[in-house]
């Protein structure tokens, strides 16, 4: 199969601006490390709403919600149509919202189908307008994919619009669900709120801590991650960059210590991505103007260069 990027350059989801940048970062960091990636593979890119920020329309528990939905159906759309033509997506996205889109794109081309995610970040992303701690919308997406309102957790009061919306969003692509909580394997979560917590207990969703990535080595861990997703169809890999060390990971806007190193990262999704029945990789929230000299979209694009590398490498799955 064939690799087609597509670039995402949405931030309205994240409480810092500048993760729409962090497409152009990474292709610079490719000019700076002599790689002809970008060369290699063709690319398209998704319309962003991002002057959606000044409008003012202002959605306190789920900020830019309008804008969201816009973005989330515009990516599922393209997902869905690449997926289509048979091409395998490199999603290179700002903020980590749109990776709801992408889901949502995986299963309107898929809806028989049981699709499993391995979730690589520092944060869980599994807040609902109920429960956010910040309103920002790119701490929401699996709970959009799961459509989980987690109300036994309540901590806000959305108003009614902002309801619509939300409900609005959990019919993108096909109406419902898009994925169990328990078909979620994340790796190096380690910074989330109390209704997070709440629901990874009530579901048993499978957690894999960095300190576990640490001790067994990033094959290991692949091996179990997929191993978890035995009974699903296909997996979506979602990597966002914060999964790193906040040493490392300096380059976005919510960076958390105790993460993993580049190489960790790097083996981890090579790793992952050599499975036959990876059908999309994601990277999200490089932020290039909290960064030191691009390190962190260098460490990102060394990142998707190898799992590139091991997608192209592996061998056609069956259908
Ligand atoms: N849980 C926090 C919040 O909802 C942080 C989320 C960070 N998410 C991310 N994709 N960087 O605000
Ligand atoms: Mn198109
Ligand atoms: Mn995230
Ligand atoms: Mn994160």
């Amino acid at each position: 199969k064939e690799i087609k990027i597509i670039e995402v350059k949405s931030e309205i989801g994240a409480g810092t601006r500048g993760a729409s940048l962090g497409v152009e970062a990474m292709k610079i960091a490719s000019l700076d490390l002599k790689s002809d990636f970008f060369k290699q593979y063709d690319s398209i890119e998704v319309e962003n709403v991002n002057e959606m920020l000044y409008d003012g329309a202002e959605h306190a528990h789920a900020k830019f919600i309008d804008g969201v939905m816009i973005m989330e159906e515009r990516v599922c759309l393209e997902v869905y149509e690449q997926l289509f033509d048979e091409f395998f997506p490199i999603i290179m996205a700002g903020d980590h919202s749109t990776a709801y889109g992408t889901i949502a794109g995986i299963k309107k081309t898929h809806p028989k189908k049981r699709l499993g995610v391995v979730w690589i970040d520092a944060h869980a992303d599994l807040h609902s307008p109920y429960t956010t701690p910040s309103g920002n919308m790119h701490g929401m997406p699996l709970a959009m994919a799961c459509g989980f309102d987690n109300l036994e957790c309540k901590v806000n009061d959305p108003k009614g619009e902002t309801i619509e919306y939300w409900e609005q969003l959990k019919n993108v692509g096909v109406a419902g669900p898009k994925i169990y909580a328990e078909d979620i394997v994340f790796i190096s979560v380690r910074d989330f709120e109390k209704p997070e917590n709440y629901l990874i207990n009530k579901h048993n969703m499978s957690f894999i801590e960095t300190e576990d990535v640490k001790k067994l080595g990033p094959v290991k861990i692949a091996e179990r991650a997929l191993q978890m997703l035995d009974h699903c169809d296909y997996i979506y890999i979602s990597f966002d960059v914060d999964s790193m060390d906040s040493r490392i990971s300096t380059g976005t806007g919510t960076p958390v210590p105790n993460g993993l190193t580049v190489d960790e990262a790097k083996v981890l999704n090579e790793e992952l991505a050599k499975s036959p029945k990876v059908c999309a990789w994601e990277i999200v929230e490089v932020n290039p103007t909290l960064d030191t000299e691009n390190r962190m979209a260098e460490g990102a694009f060394e990142i998707m260069e190898a799992t590139a590398k091991a997608i192209m490498a592996r061998p056609v799955m069956a259908e």
